[in-house]
């Protein structure tokens, strides 16, 4: 004590004779708010000019027979305010962090009704229910571009320039020469080919398509899929298309009668339509059957022998067929406008939850 005085030295001269400045200190660091203030009591005992920093500088100076007894007393506030501070500490960032938890919880008994959860589209869900089939009969899926060229979604299929059977699709051509937006997943067969250089090919592929036509059956974007099986030599035949499409669609529509109707497609020959008996009447005739009492799902057929020109494979055999995802969902749900499947009405959405 006689030593600091002898400093004559002020700050900390209260600090260690004067009690109740030292009680002010003390009261000073219980009472700071936050992590800040308490930072800058801190700083003005310990700093570089702290006053208990500056105790220590004055150590040096001292007669020798006084240094002992001032360093025991600098090391008796050090130690003191050092553990006042980061008690101090340790209650205010235990505080802040309680009002962070606070501000950030959440009340997981505020909601006195379910949140409203969102559905697979139907379109979608049917879509996964088709490539499900396929996937477990060892088909792979592939895809192609929305954006085709004229090659790979005509020519490449036996559809040449100015062949009739172009206006079947009514497309969408793009300002670019010979581009155009996919009018159909069938150009994905000639990619796959040309991708795999040689069969076997046995490959699906399902994607949106984009046609100009608007009505109670169609929009301008929908869905198909199509599928591919190809093998070296004369191994693969009409037996085994009807094979596959006959299961695959019992596994779509449970027991329903499957028909194979004579039809066109360019790409194919001979070329079938697949009907299933009305899954509406069972057959006896409706409005949904237009009262024949079918129900036509499917184009499918041998695959053209131009087909395979235009990727230059020769002595091969292989099957096609392609379907649009939208009508197998209408058929499955009964939905009546295919409209109403684009419109994003929520209603419509949950009732497939
Ligand atoms: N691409 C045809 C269409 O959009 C559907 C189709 C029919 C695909 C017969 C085929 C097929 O592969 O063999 O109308």
């Amino acid at each position: 004590m006689r030593v600091l005085i002898n400093f004559q030295y002020n700050p900390t001269q209260k600090l260690f004779f004067k009690d109740e400045i030292l009680k002010d200190l003390e009261q000073e660091i219980k009472n700071s708010q936050n992590l800040a203030e308490l930072e800058a009591i801190r700083l003005s005992l310990f700093g570089k000019n702290g006053e208990i920093t500056e105790l220590f500088s004055k150590l040096k100076s001292l007669p020798n027979n006084e240094k002992k007894e001032f360093a025991k007393k600098a090391n008796e506030k050090k130690e003191l305010y050092n553990n006042l501070i980061s008690e101090k500490r340790s209650e205010l960032e235990a505080k802040k962090q309680n009002e962070f938890l606070k501000k950030e919880a959440i009340d997981v008994t505020l909601f006195d009704e379910p949140i409203n959860s969102g559905a697979i589209h139907p379109v979608m869900a049917t879509m996964d229910k088709i490539v499900e089939y396929f996937v477990s009969q060892n088909f792979s899926v592939e895809s192609g571009p929305l954006i085709e060229d004229d090659f790979h979604n005509f020519e490449a299929l036996n559809l040449p320039k100015y062949h009739p059977a172009r206006d079947m699709q009514d497309t969408f051509y793009l300002n670019i020469p010979n581009m155009l937006i996919r009018t159909q997943t069938s150009p994905v067969q000639i990619r796959t080919m040309q991708k795999m250089k040689k069969p076997p090919i046995r490959m699906i592929s399902p994607g949106a398509v984009f046609r100009r036509d608007m009505d109670l059956t169609h929009t301008p974007m929908f869905h198909q899929v199509e599928g591919l099986v190809v093998e070296e030599g004369s191994k693969v035949s009409f037996a085994n298309l009807k094979y596959i499409l006959e299961d695959f669609l019992h596994y779509m529509f449970g027991d329903v009668k499957v028909r194979f109707r004579p039809s066109f497609f360019p790409f194919t020959e001979p070329s079938a339509e697949v009907d299933i008996s009305c899954i509406f009447c069972g057959g006896k005739g409706c409005r949904v059957c237009s009262h024949t009492g079918w129900l036509e799902v499917l184009g499918s057929g041998v695959v053209h022998p131009n087909v395979y020109k235009s990727v230059g494979w020769k002595n091969v055999s292989g099957y096609a067929f392609g379907l649009g995802v939208e009508r197998f969902a209408m058929l499955l749900h009964s939905v009546p406008d295919l409209r109403s499947l684009f419109e994003g009405d929520i209603r419509l959405l949950e009732q497939f939850k």
